[in-house]
């Protein structure tokens, strides 16, 4: 192994720096391997100053930083992207040069840190001959084959801290507290952040609700002299029998974006007589320093990466199970996004406990 690239993809997420250091890091000690950083996702590999080596200097003092050195691009899907041809903004697909370009950049492998949609688009490059290998990153949480993906724990702190701050003003002024969280069509951040939080209601995309029981826990509280409440809204949560709330659109270059059930949660409780107010979080979960556990599990999967590179294991991404780190298929990894499990003892502990999804 002489020569790795690397990548990073979509939306940012904290801990993104901490893979890049350890790939380095891990190339130049154990393996005496040239590393090349791509700028901005794909889009990189045809940018004229998109390709960078990557020396120890270069990964210097970037453990505790969030976002990325090398750039992301959450529309950078070479097999659809934008140009103008002939005065007239047209999508094209740029795959096969891509590929070009990683031969003759001369890569032994490529290591791909993404979500969801930039690993699909990593195993359909290795279809077309690319070595690749990928590493699980979101703050949603939402990538299968894997228990775990860096940037989740810190998007939950933020949360949970934005939860904490809410249930003081929320008790001093006898308020109703509803703040929007992200993580698209997986309600972890919501979940864990609202447990850890101590909201009274959660409301995340697999357990349509319906806004009577969630003004009917408001209510419960009142009746019993709690006169705020706190309510953590995943921002893909659904009222039962509708649609998710889009704040914009999507097409064949940028992905639907969800935001605004927040606020017609929040409109709603008010008619009902509550006073109320909303949060939106937003992208403050994306940014800042990663959590250690996140730097921890970064390390070792930028590490991991290296390793499997070295062994030739490509089309398979690293995984966090069981405590350890393994490999698992990049192709299944990617065919079925992970959900909340209903059924399982997080959610049960929450409703044990009195915490409102808005269900029943
Ligand atoms: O996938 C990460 C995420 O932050 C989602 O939670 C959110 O829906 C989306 O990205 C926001 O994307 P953008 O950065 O395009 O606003």
């Amino acid at each position: 192994m002489k020569r790795l690239g690397v990548l990073t993809g979509g939306g940012d997420a904290p801990g993104l720096n901490a893979v890049i250091r350890a790939v380095v890091k891990t190339a130049i000690h154990e393996y005496k391997c040239e590393v090349i950083g791509i700028r901005d996702g794909y889009d990189g590999f045809i940018d004229d100053r998109g390709i960078i080596p990557l020396g120890i200097e270069d990964v210097r003092g970037i453990l505790p930083r969030g976002g990325t050195i090398l750039g992301t691009a959450n529309r950078g899907n070479p097999y659809a992207r934008k140009a103008i041809r002939d005065g007239e903004e047209v999508t094209i697909d740029v795959s096969d040069e891509i590929v070009k370009c990683i031969k003759r950049l001369k890569m032994d492998a490529l290591l791909v840190l993404g979500g969801d949609g930039t690993l699909h688009i990593a195993h359909e490059l290795f279809q077309k001959g690319v070595p690749i290998i990928g590493v699980p990153k979101t703050i949603d949480n939402d990538i299968g084959g894997t228990e775990a993906t860096f940037g989740f724990d810190t998007a939950v702190t933020t949360a949970t801290e934005a939860i904490d701050k809410l249930h003081t003003t929320a008790e001093a002024h006898h308020r109703v507290m509803v703040l929007e969280l992200m993580g698209r069509d997986a309600g972890f951040i919501a979940l864990h952040a609202g447990i850890s939080g101590g909201a009274d209601v959660i409301l995340i995309p697999e357990i349509p609700f319906k806004y009577e029981a969630v003004v009917a826990k408001v209510r419960e509280r009142v009746d019993r002299g709690t006169l705020f409440s706190i309510i953590a809204v995943s921002e893909g949560a659904k009222p039962v029998g509708e649609e998710q709330v889009f704040s914009r659109t999507g097409d064949e270059i940028y992905v639907p974006r969800l935001g605004g059930i927040g606020q017609i949660v929040g409109e709603y409780i008010e008619q009902q007589g509550f006073e109320t107010r909303v949060t939106v979080l937003g992208h403050l979960q994306r940014g800042g320093t990663p959590t250690p556990f996140d730097r921890w599990l970064a390390t070792r999967y930028g590490a991991a990466a290296v390793r499997l590179a070295a062994q030739g294991k490509f089309d398979r991404m690293v995984s966090l199970h069981a405590g350890k780190i393994v490999d698992v298929s990049l192709e299944e990894a990617v065919a079925v996004s992970k959900r909340v499990d209903v059924n399982e003892d997080t959610v049960i502990t929450a409703r044990g406990m009195g915490i409102s999804f808005g269900d029943e």
